[in-house]
């Protein structure tokens, strides 16, 4: 029995990859393409994901000429400063029904989301809100006012200066 010698095959025609060397070849590319995507995840965690907020507490001047039970809303601040004869208090803007931001209203408060509408005080006169706007605590030291916006307050509390 004879056998044909295998003839050299030339660079421009090489041998086939067999199928176990074609399948090595591709768990390694897998590998390594798992590795590096692996490393850049790794490189990106230490990203802060959560942006830093504002303080809860601020200061702010009230106006001398803020006529008693008129509100203040400072720039940036959701909430209502309030100064009368009793002292000062601070109602949030922030809707007990969604949380948007209520408006001023001629009676007090008006939701511009669902139409909700407040008192002056942050009762609720009409729905769908739940619950009443809540007074924060504050504390008031000449003109200037410092409001808690995390810390609720029963309704109804005034500071004197
Ligand atoms: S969010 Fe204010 S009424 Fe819905």
């Amino acid at each position: 029995m004879t056998t044909t010698p295998k003839t050299p095959r030339s660079r421009l025609d090489p041998d086939p990859v067999p199928r176990r060397d074609w399948l090595g070849l591709a768990s390694l590319w897998t590998t390594g393409a798992a590795l590096l995507f692996g490393l850049a995840g790794m490189l990106k965690l230490p990203k802060a994901a959560v942006l830093a907020s504002p303080s809860k507490k601020f200061r702010v001047a009230l106006p001398e000429t803020l006529p008693a039970g008129e509100p203040f809303l400072p720039p940036g601040r959701a909430v209502a400063i309030f100064k009368d004869a009793e002292g000062a208090y601070a109602i949030s803007t922030i809707c007990t029904h969604l949380g948007c931001v209520v408006k001023p209203h001629a009676e007090g408060f008006e939701c511009p989301c669902h139409g909700s509408r407040f008192a002056a005080s942050g009762e609720v006169a009409k729905g769908p809100a739940p619950r009443p706007l809540p007074w924060l605590k504050v504390s008031l030291s000449g003109g200037v006012v410092t409001v808690d916006e995390g810390t609720e307050v029963p309704h109804g509390t005034k500071v004197a200066s």
